[in-house]
């Protein structure tokens, strides 16, 4: 037998399978206090590879096998008879783009150049985050909050379990978990209060400035 097996090529985000798990940009420990590490280590360590192993699983042997993430996300949505494949697919993504909306020294004021798009488009950046925390708040049940672009303007979005802007026609430009793995280990119900310490203390408005280029 080769020992070909035992290497993995497949370390580029978005690769087809086997989709491995990214690292994380950080430490487990990086956002304490306002997320511990036991919520980041359960978060990263059995949930978002929870969907990443469950996607290999589902799509081993199929006709998504060599596809990337991003298209097996686009061509499952909207197929309910692929919606494990979707929902662990479009997790496995969602969950990339929320570690990188995060950084340990973040929140704060954002780059001019985003700052002035967020002010075209909400008036201030307080308005911006206020709308972002009434999004996550506001959305019933597991999902997510999203700063998005849509024309050329910024706008607010929420998406129920696994849904993901990229198949509503908008570009991601940040992104907030609100499942409640994410926060319920130190936050309980408070979820206004999660929303309101990652706004203040950990979103990277460098992320989404990227996006938005
Ligand atoms: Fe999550």
């Amino acid at each position: 037998m080769s020992n070909r097996n035992t290497g993995n090529s497949s370390t580029v985000p978005g690769a087809a399978s086997p989709h491995v798990l990214a690292p994380l940009p950080y430490a487990e420990n990086a956002f304490e206090p306002v997320i511990t590490a036991k919520t980041l280590s359960f978060h990263y360590g059995k949930h978002h590879k929870g969907y990443v192993d469950n996607l290999n699983k589902l799509i081993a042997g199929t006709e998504y096998a060599a596809l990337t993430l991003e298209k097996i996300i686009t061509s499952t949505a909207e197929k309910p008879e692929k919606i494990a494949i979707f929902n662990n697919a479009a997790q496995a993504w969602n969950h990339v783009f929320y570690w990188n909306s995060l950084t340990p020294k973040g929140g704060g004021d954002p780059p001019v150049a985003l700052k002035q798009k967020i002010e075209a488009s909400f008036g201030s950046v307080e308005a911006c985050k206020h709308e972002l925390a009434g999004a996550a708040v506001a959305q019933f049940g597991s999902g997510w909050a999203w700063l998005v672009l849509e024309g050329g303007l910024l706008k607010v979005v929420k998406t129920a379990n696994a849904n993901i802007p990229m198949t509503m026609g908008f570009t991601p430009l940040l992104t907030i978990d609100v499942w409640e793995h994410a926060y319920y280990l130190d936050y309980q119900n408070r979820r206004v209060d999660y929303a309101n310490a990652v706004l203040d203390n950990l979103i990277n408005w460098e992320f989404a400035l990227q996006n938005a280029s």
